[in-house]
């Protein structure tokens, strides 16, 4: 593994789950990587991931360092050949290669603009730190996908589901006030993909996830007929890819309630989080003991953990 953006990146993926479970029986492991340092390089706000990765890399003795880009930061220019007499006060190639020159891994958090399709999936923030930092890059989320959540998330259905046969996992689309990324239904599709799961994707009409993500999975535009027999519910808001960051459905009728889950098999309910009580899932869902999304916070941990000494 020389970077980690997608789930490509990893070469087996059940020996990273049985690693990632392994330092969760005996996580402190200061002389792992003592005296390296880790950057934590943030665009956008966070509460997990910037707390998990902290705790990761300090589990494995090395440092992490924080920097909020866009409040303790120069605004950066991403143009190769730009006169920069704008309001961009640094190069991308200055910048990343600097960072690259502090510390030993760099993971980074850039959010999509959700205005052109092109210019997002292009990656252009992610890529240029692969260009320029010289060191290992980590996706903390970016504008197409979020893999230690996916990460996390597999960790999490690994160890909730201990019968022979392949779980049912469905991802379920539910509404929001805002036009929300599409990185962890993207992810979480690629994962399950990459699993070998047995995977149904649900949405209302104009939400196809890009087929790059959701591949082989199954698709269903009716909620209840996803949900029968369903092992793991996955909520998750997500603007539309093809009508490129719009809200096309508020529809109340998909937020998860206690009889939506009633068809399935006792489902345990997934959200990445943060979940909007009341408007994503009803509050009946999230206190009920089928309700996983603490677990998978945690996981976090284990996920990055299991990255960063990789890459490390
Ligand atoms: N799930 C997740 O990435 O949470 P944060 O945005 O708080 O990091």
């Amino acid at each position: 593994m020389n970077h980690f953006t997608s789930v490509k990146d990893v070469k087996d993926l059940n020996a990273a789950v049985e690693q990632a479970l392994t330092f969760k029986k005996d996580p402190s492991q200061p002389h792992r990587h003592a005296g390296k340092r880790v950057g934590l390089i943030f665009f956008n706000p966070s509460l997990r991931t910037r707390l998990s990765s902290i705790v990761a890399a300090q589990n494995l003795g090395a440092e992490a360092i924080v920097l909020d880009v866009n409040k303790d930061g120069w605004a950066l220019e991403y143009g190769q050949g730009a006169k920069m007499d704008g309001d961009k006060a640094e190069h991308i190639k200055e910048a990343a290669a600097v960072m690259g020159a502090y510390f030993d891994l760099l993971a980074i958090r850039t959010f999509p603009s959700l205005v052109s399709r092109e210019e997002d999936y292009s990656e252009v923030v992610l890529n240029s730190f692969i260009e320029f930092a010289g060191v290992p890059i980590v996706s903390l989320e970016s504008a197409t996908g979020h893999p230690l959540q996916a990460f996390a998330d597999l960790i999490t259905i690994k160890e909730q589901w201990l019968h022979q046969r392949k779980p049912k996992v469905v991802l379920s689309w539910a509404p929001h006030v805002k036009a929300l990324p599409q990185a962890v239904p993207n992810s979480f599709a690629q994962w399950m993909n990459a699993a070998e799961l047995d995977l149904t994707i649900t949405h209302p009409r104009g939400y196809e996830l890009s087929p790059e993500f959701a591949g082989k999975a199954q698709v269903t535009y009716d909620q209840k007929e996803a949900f029968q027999s369903a092992d793991f519910v996955y909520v998750k808001n997500w603007s539309s890819f093809q009508d490129y960051g719009q809200v096309l459905s508020k529809d109340e009728n998909w937020r998860i309630t206690l009889d939506h889950l009633k068809n399935t098999n006792q489902a345990k309910v997934m959200h990445c989080l943060p979940v909007r009580r009341g408007l994503v899932i009803d509050d009946e869902v999230l206190d009920s003991p089928n309700a996983i999304h603490i677990q998978q916070a945690e996981n976090r941990v284990y996920a990055a953990q299991t990255v960063i000494n990789t890459l490390l």
